[in-house]
Formats: C-alpha cells, structure tokens, sequence
C-alpha cells in the first residue's frame, strides 16, 4: 500500500493509473474505520484495478459546537486495516493540504438537506459536498462507495455528480447489521447495556413500516404513527421517523416509487440512525 499526503501527490498517481487505462474505486472516509468502511473497500476492491481510500477528518462538514476536536482519530490503526481489507492507495491529507487558502468557491447544496439529519446540521451538506469535489478531482475515480446507513448523503452525492456531469458511478453499499438487526457503527459502543438491548427496535420498527406498504398501506402518516409507537417503547429520544421519496426526499401524501423510511433514536450518549428503502410497484394507471 502507498500513502501520500499531498494533494499533488495523488492527483499524480491517480493521472497516471487512468492513463494506463486502470479503473479507480475511491472509499473517501474520515477514519477510524469499521466494518462498514471495510465493507466498501471490499466491494471497490471486486470492481475495480485500484482501490484509494482517504482519512481526512473534514473541519468544514462540522458545524460550531459539533464534536470536530473530538472525533475519534486511530491512525495506526486505520492504515493496518486499509492494507489488509486491499486499499492500494491511502491519501490521509492535513487540513491545511484540503483548505489551503480561505476559499474562492464552495459547493451549496440546495435541494435533499432540510430533512431527517440535515435538518439539524445547517452547512453541514455544503461542506460534505465541497470536500468531494476536491476528493474526487484529486482521485479521477471510476467508481465512488458510500455506505447507505448515511442515506441522505448518498442522496446529495447522487446530486453532485448529476448536476455537476461528474463522469462518476456512485455505488451505494448496504448496511451492515448485526445478528439482531442492529445497524452496524462506531457509536453502538455508547449504548448502554440496556439500551444495547432495545437499539433493535429501530430496525424492527422500519421492517414494520414496510410491512404495512407491502400489505397495501400508502398513507405516510399511519405507517409513521406505528413506527413511532413501536420507537416510544424504547428508552431514547426520537429526533425523528420519517417518509419521504428517494432520492428527492420530498414528501408525499400517498406513497409510490421509491421511498425512504428513515429513523433517529438518541440514547443517552449515542444517536442512532438506520433507514430502509422500499420500491412501491407503480400501479398500472400511473405506470402509463
Ligand atoms: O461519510 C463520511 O465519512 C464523510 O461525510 C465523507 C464522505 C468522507 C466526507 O468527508
């Protein structure tokens, strides 16, 4: 495995691989990685010549008071990993590499970011969205994989890429879960051992959500009240448990397509997303 720092560096190296006609699989992380990090490395690693995946803590996708000094951070650990899950090229930037002077220019998303998580993180899609397009010209990737337990990010990737012609194949991996259903993340190590015992409840609640679709209901707003009925039972905060279409995420006031059900649970020191996303067959009248 190679590592470089610069940002010269690997626009080099990744030139170099496309001119020799090599596939490029890009993971872009920021760090401290898991199973579910492993899981796209795997995938990228089956689809393409060469896999680079980049460590970079991004200051700008946090917003003041979020936990940016605190994030976990294991270095070491995380270049043992890449190497052994097969990451060919490791790219682990300093800030002031990514942000080199105050910025000219920066990207803006404007659609996808008023609902479920980035309701809550004003600025927080802006700075996703900026630190890719530097990404994903640094790395000339064929392929880009992003875990769908981040749904809403795999919808404004999904935008990026369309609006701005990035000649990209954006690869959503599915989540990895536990025996019991459990989204797998680096926060579950935060529930307490309780509250470890009712996190399944999330996932158990959107297999209900679509149970309901599946035996005809099309109300968003009945399937949400028994979603929330079943979360009530746990002992978290529910920040939400949503419906909406996907990839718009826009609201519907009868189901149809492809849609998202998406839920946040906060514990007492972890908040847990998990989501699902179901294909509504169109009947036959709106097929036409
Ligand atoms: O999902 C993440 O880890 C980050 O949002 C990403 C995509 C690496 C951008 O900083």
């Amino acid at each position: 495995m190679i590592e470089v720092h610069t940002a010269k560096d690997i626009q080099k190296l990744a030139k170099n691989y496309r001119k020799k006609g090599k596939t490029i699989g890009f993971v872009p992380t920021m760090g401290f990685l898991h199973e579910g990090h492993m899981s796209l490395v795997k995938k990228a690693r089956k689809d393409n010549d060469i896999v680079v995946m980049s460590i970079f803590v991004n200051p700008m996708q946090f917003g003041p008071g979020e936990d940016y000094d605190a994030y976990p951070r294991d270095l070491e650990r995380d270049r043992t990993l890449a190497e052994e899950g097969g990451v060919d090229v490791l790219f682990t930037p300093g800030a002031e590499e990514m942000y080199q002077q105050e910025s000219t220019v920066i990207v803006n998303v404007k659609k996808r970011t008023d609902v479920l998580c980035g309701r809550s993180r004003e600025g927080h899609f802006d700075g996703v969205a900026t630190v890719l397009t530097k990404l994903f010209n640094l790395t000339s990737p064929t392929r880009v994989y992003f875990g769908m337990k981040d749904a809403q990010q795999v919808a404004v990737v999904d935008g990026l890429l369309n609006d701005f012609f990035m000649d990209i194949e954006l690869i959503p991996v599915d989540t990895m879960r536990e025996d019991d259903g459990l989204a797998k993340s680096s926060r579950n190590v935060n529930l307490s051992a309780s509250e470890r015992s009712e996190a399944p409840a999330l996932y158990q609640a959107l297999q209900q959500g679509a149970r309901l679709i599946r035996e005809g209901e099309r109300n968003p707003d009945a399937i949400k009240k028994e979603i929330r009925t079943l979360l009530e039972k746990t002992s978290g905060v529910i920040d939400y448990a949503d419906i909406y279409s996907y990839p718009d995420l826009e609201t519907m006031e009868t189901l149809s397509g492809k849609i998202i059900i998406a839920v946040a649970v906060q514990f007492s020191k972890a908040r847990l997303i998990d989501n699902i996303i179901v294909n509504i067959p169109l009947d036959q009248k709106e097929d036409l």
